[in-house]
């Protein structure tokens, strides 16, 4: 299961750590490009005494959607609720929260993908024009009334942009995307978590992390932590190479940051479909996981390393797979 996954890039009890989340735009690694825009935006806002643009955005688990969401809201000197999809389950629940609102308050919608249909019925007149249409009693008694709420901005963060209905994708002025952390960034990410928490970690125990957290800043927080354990254990709290080896090591992930999770899903390419195309469902039912798993937590990072490509008919095991599972490859040689 990948609630045992070390690697997973989604969200663990232990990972709700706040004091290790970035508070300002400037202290948010990498994401260049985004933060420049989110710079210009909120300053444009501000000079405007307006809310803000309404934002949507996604991108893989991890990498940094929620504290973005809440660093826009304190650039903004605004506050921020926080809620996600799922736990909207009748419109008068968003009803609720949207009505609680002050002016150009911040709302954050977690796995927006997930709202259902006719609560997001509720939000497009809410996001357009700032008005709340609520129909009260029954049948043919009932009637349609409007509340008037404050300016606000909706940030709405996802995994799946293609769920989105298009009707609530085109009601976001600023769509962004998140993209995978380079080795370098990483690097920073974990120089500041050593810093956080006052553990003293080496230069090369820090590139040796960073380029096992798969691109994600929550992995590298969480290796981060995993590794300090065993440093305060058989060390003298100095995370050192050898430590991180180790542990690393002890934890199944290789210098690759693939764990056996990774190589199962893998090897049901390789060796019970041939390399592949194979379809996705195949796939999961071989690895007895659902789809959606494998499409949002195992596929993500192997997609991006080109361990595996996407064809229309359906996955395929790349040559750097082959070389991962030590099986010679003559794939190419046979079919393009
Ligand atoms: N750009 C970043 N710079 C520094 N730390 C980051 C960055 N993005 C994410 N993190 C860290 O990674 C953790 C996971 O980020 P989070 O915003 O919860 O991801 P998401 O909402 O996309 O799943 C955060 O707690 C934060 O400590
Ligand atoms: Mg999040």
């Amino acid at each position: 299961m990948d609630k045992e996954r070390i690697v997973t890039a989604m969200s663990l009890k232990e990972d709700e750590d706040q004091t290790l989340r970035p508070q300002t735009l400037d202290q948010y690694v990498g994401q260049h490009d985004i933060k420049e825009m989110l710079d210009v935006y909120i300053k444009a806002a501000l000079k405007r005494k307006e809310a803000l643009d309404h934002i949507l955005l996604y991108g893989p688990p991890g990498l940094g959607k929620t504290t973005l969401a809440q660093i826009i809201a304190h650039e903004l000197g605004v506050h921020i609720r926080i809620t996600s999809g799922p736990a909207i389950e009748r419109s008068g629940d968003l009803a609720a929260v949207l009505s609680a609102l002050s002016p150009g308050d911040v709302l954050f919608i977690d796995e927006i993908h997930r709202l259902p249909r006719f609560v997001e019925e509720v939000l497009y007149a809410a996001m357009e024009d700032y008005v709340l249409d609520i129909v009260i009693g029954k049948d043919h008694e009932s009637r349609s009334i409007r509340i008037d709420l404050p300016p606000f901005t909706l940030i709405g963060a996802t995994t799946r942009f293609g769920d989105l209905s298009p009707p609530l994708r085109e009601r976001f002025g600023v769509v962004l995307r998140l993209n995978y952390y380079t080795d370098a960034e990483l690097e920073q990410i974990v120089r500041r978590t050593a810093r956080v928490y006052q553990t003293e970690i080496k230069e090369d125990a820090v590139l040796a992390l960073a380029k096992r957290s798969r691109g994600t800043p929550r992995i590298a927080n969480r290796l981060f932590r995993r590794v300090r354990d065993f440093a305060e254990i058989i060390g003298d709290g100095t995370i050192t190479n050898e430590i991180t080896d180790h542990a690393l090591g002890k934890l199944g992930i290789d210098h690759n940051g693939l764990d056996r999770t990774d190589y199962n899903y893998l090897r049901s390419i390789v060796e019970k479909f041939a390399g592949g195309p194979v379809g996705i469902e195949s796939i999961a039912a071989t690895i007895s996981e659902e789809i959606t798993t494998v499409e949002d937590v195992y596929e993500p990072f192997l997609m991006q390393e080109a361990y595996i490509k996407r064809t229309p008919r359906g996955r395929v095991a790349t040559e750097k797979a082959y070389q991962a599972l030590g099986i010679k490859y003559y794939k190419g040689l046979l079919d393009t």
